[in-house]
């Protein structure tokens, strides 16, 4: 590998900016673009040149910086575009169309992870387990599926970062359950999946790699004070630090468990990985089963990787500095072909 790259971090803004501007006030800001700021500094460790473009509602300012200064690698972090997070996946399929290396997740990655059903469809072809599930979309009756047990998480089919996920996701009952899925496809405006609900451990599982492939340690979601039957990530539960620190939420290094329980996750994320052949990262969320059983909830490719997050935690754990994880996935997308 080439030691000094021109790297181009591409990301989504809120706004158009012109190329050339330094993003300087906003990466300033750690309630703002923190990850962008943490990704840069990392680059710039590595001893790469970086060019910053954020993009908002246009690709004009993208297909400039391609034919003007183009670079050896592209650094994706976009995750919207015209204020469309379905549009990820667009984003990184007009990438390959550019024909230059680009980190992350490949677009049918992102295709078949995004949706959590057809996630699921997929997973459980190959004997993975996970909860069982119906998908209801727009305009179509919605009914209470005779096979499914109460309680159940009612989710957007198709977002991630627990949008629309509150207590309200879970139901008990007929009536919440009819209710939430018509909160989902009348307020939402979306597609909505239903699970039964999985009672127990939340895990976190970070994959590295393109064919061999590193598990690292395991992250726990320590649910605190939260009431038995309120243990999910809801939107509050992930991002409103005040109720965190309320209910005692907190993410952790999950430590030895029991029964070679480490082993069998990591053992079912690897064949989920391969079975979807999967590029790069992604992060799986796991949950473990008063009986032992591991279900996949999840899978998140191109996950969060700011430093704060469970991948670079994940990988802090087994001393892979955070400027080291970046060069790892600058490499990864060298790699891929
Ligand atoms: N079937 C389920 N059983 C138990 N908890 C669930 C289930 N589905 C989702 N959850 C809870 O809701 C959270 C968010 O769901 P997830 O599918 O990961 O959506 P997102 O893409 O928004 O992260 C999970 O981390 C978990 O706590
Ligand atoms: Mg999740």
């Amino acid at each position: 590998m080439k030691k000094r790259l021109k790297v181009l971090l591409l990301f989504n803004a809120p706004y158009n900016r012109p190329r050339g501007y330094d993003y300087r006030e906003e990466f300033a800001d750690p309630e703002n673009m923190y990850t962008e700021h943490d990704v840069s500094q990392a680059l710039k460790e590595n001893g790469h040149e970086v060019s910053l473009l954020g993009l908002y509602d246009t690709l004009t300012p993208l297909f400039e910086e391609i034919k003007e200064n183009r670079p050896d690698v592209i650094f994706n972090l976009v995750e919207v575009f015209q204020d469309k997070t379905h549009l990820e996946k667009n984003m990184a399929a007009l990438l390959e169309m550019l024909g230059i290396p680009c980190t992350g997740a490949t677009s049918d990655n992102m295709f078949i992870c995004t949706n959590k059903g057809l996630n699921k469809k997929i997973l459980a072809f190959h004997k993975v387990k996970v909860p069982r599930f119906y998908t209801f979309y727009r305009h179509h009756k919605v009914w209470l599926p005779k096979k499914m047990k109460l309680p159940t998480v009612i989710k957007p089919l198709c977002e991630e970062a627990s949008r629309g996920i509150s207590q309200a996701s879970i139901a008990d009952s007929e009536e919440a359950f009819l209710e939430r899925v018509r909160f989902i496809h009348e307020n939402m405006n979306m597609d909505a999946i239903v699970e039964e609900y999985i009672d127990g451990r939340e895990f976190y599982a970070t994959i590295i790699g393109n064919k061999r492939l590193t598990v690292l340690p395991l992250r726990e979601l320590i649910f605190g004070e939260l009431p038995e039957d309120a243990r999910i990530a809801t939107y509050k539960a992930k991002w409103d630090d005040n109720y965190r620190d309320r209910w005692g939420i907190k993410s952790v290094y999950a430590g030895k468990l029991p029964n070679g329980l480490e082993g069998e996750i990591m053992d079912v994320c690897k064949r989920a990985y391969r079975a979807m052949d999967i590029r790069s990262y992604l992060r799986f969320d796991i949950r473990v089963a008063s009986d032992g059983k591991v279900y996949i909830i999840e899978a998140n490719a191109n996950p969060c990787i700011a430093e704060i997050d469970e991948v670079a935690q994940s990988a802090a754990k087994i001393g892979i500095s955070y400027s080291q994880l970046i060069k790892k996935i600058v490499h990864l997308a060298l790699q891929r072909n």
